[in-house]
């Protein structure tokens, strides 16, 4: 059922056909880029006191631990578990873990990732739910050894990207909207959530890399102790003031609201990713299936980490603008050329992030 070596998880077929176990080849390019993500996690690591575990939370077939354990498991001593709470799932889980011959290194265990998550701690979590992951957070951020990492999949996106506000305001106490930058919007409300959550416990995340693809968001995240530390990742959290009539936008520690212009969040307004983290990344490894599109990702992952906590569209500045839409080098040679910065945006193929206001946009374009 699991392919003996990644290679074949680019292949396929080998769905968990006839059974009720979960599933999807097309996310490769998330199993794929987190193996790298770890594959360096454990690069930086000085010799770990003990023995490192790692921590396959929500594991359907347990592709993602399978991988873990046998691509990485020459680059460093560890041991992965993989939890499933499907007892349909465990027997197979068992066999592919027989096929690839690791009973060495991988536990299987069959409970409710919350009751797990308050015995044992790991250097590396992976949480990919199906919807959102927020009810597991509480528990696996008190669960990641310090400094160790955190990764969640959060498929929510419909309330986070503001379609369903309510659901938005009860789940994450936050409020969405649904405009040109609605995914990252979105995905920072996830992350300022997700901060603020950790913050009660003295504990800080800092994004080791934060996106949006397809139909979910992904968090890769590093865990710390300490009050100082959770205070100085609160400055981070705040909230964007948009004015509906001309597309100007602006940070704000509280939220605004008047006839002219509505907020957003409470959200990140902190870096995207650390860029050097995510620069330092192999992608390239031959059996990587989603290699092309991840090398893409990984050049414009961190030229956009730093840039203002928002994006435009190019064809809704041009409409805003009443003026017909130009190509992104052609608003980049002026913009950069008038001293300001344009980098591409992975939100939106027809986005880009600056750092001129609509203002120096209306000025520079019309
Ligand atoms: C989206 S699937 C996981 C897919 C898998 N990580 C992969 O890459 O193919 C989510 C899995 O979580 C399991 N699950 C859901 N809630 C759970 C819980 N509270 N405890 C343990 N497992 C749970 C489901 O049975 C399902 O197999």
């Amino acid at each position: 059922m699991i392919p003996k070596h990644s290679q074949q998880e680019i292949k396929g077929p080998y769905r968990a056909r006839g059974t009720s176990v979960f599933y999807n080849p097309q996310m490769v390019f998330t199993r794929d880029l987190t193996i790298a993500v770890v594959e360096h996690f454990i690069e930086e690591q000085k010799k770990p006191a003990q023995k490192m575990k790692f921590l396959d939370g929500l594991a359907g077939t347990g592709v993602r631990g399978i991988r873990l354990a046998k691509e990485l498991k020459t680059k460093s001593e560890f041991d992965v578990v993989i939890n499933e709470g499907n007892p349909e799932a465990i027997d197979l889980i068992k066999t592919n873990i027989k096929l690839n011959s690791l009973e060495d290194h991988i536990t299987v265990e069959n409970q409710n990732l919350n009751t797990l998550l308050t015995s044992t701690k790991f250097q590396f979590i992976d949480i990919d739910p199906f919807g959102s992951a927020v009810s597991f957070f509480d528990n696996a951020v008190r669960c990641v050894r310090p400094g160790g990492l955190l990764a969640l999949t959060s498929t929510d996106t419909a309330p986070l990207c503001g379609t369903y506000v309510r659901t938005c305001k009860r789940r994450y106490d936050a409020t969405p909207a649904k405009n040109e930058y609605m995914h990252e919007s979105g995905l920072r409300i996830l992350m300022g959530a997700f901060a603020r959550t950790a913050a009660k416990y003295d504990i800080a995340i800092e994004p080791i890399l934060l996106y949006s693809m397809d139909y979910y968001f992904r968090l890769f995240l590093k865990v710390t102790k300490g009050a100082r530390r959770a205070e100085e990742m609160l400055s981070g959290v705040g909230h964007i003031v948009h004015n509906r009539s001309n597309n100007h936008r602006y940070s704000a520690p509280e939220p605004e609201s008047n006839d002219n212009v509505y907020s957003i969040g409470p959200l990140w307004l902190g870096p995207l990713n650390d860029s050097d983290f995510v620069s330092s990344l192999n992608v390239s490894r031959n059996h990587f299936g989603s290699r092309t599109q991840l090398k893409k990702m990984c050049s414009i992952w961190p030229e956009e980490s730093e840039m203002p906590p928002w994006h435009f569209d190019i064809n809704n500045v041009a409409s805003k603008l009443k003026i017909q839409p130009r190509k992104f080098k052609a608003i980049q040679q002026i913009l950069v050329a008038n001293g300001f910065s344009m980098v591409p945006t992975h939100f939106s193929p027809q986005g880009f992030k600056t750092d001129a206001t609509m203002e120096d946009l209306r000025k520079l374009l019309k």
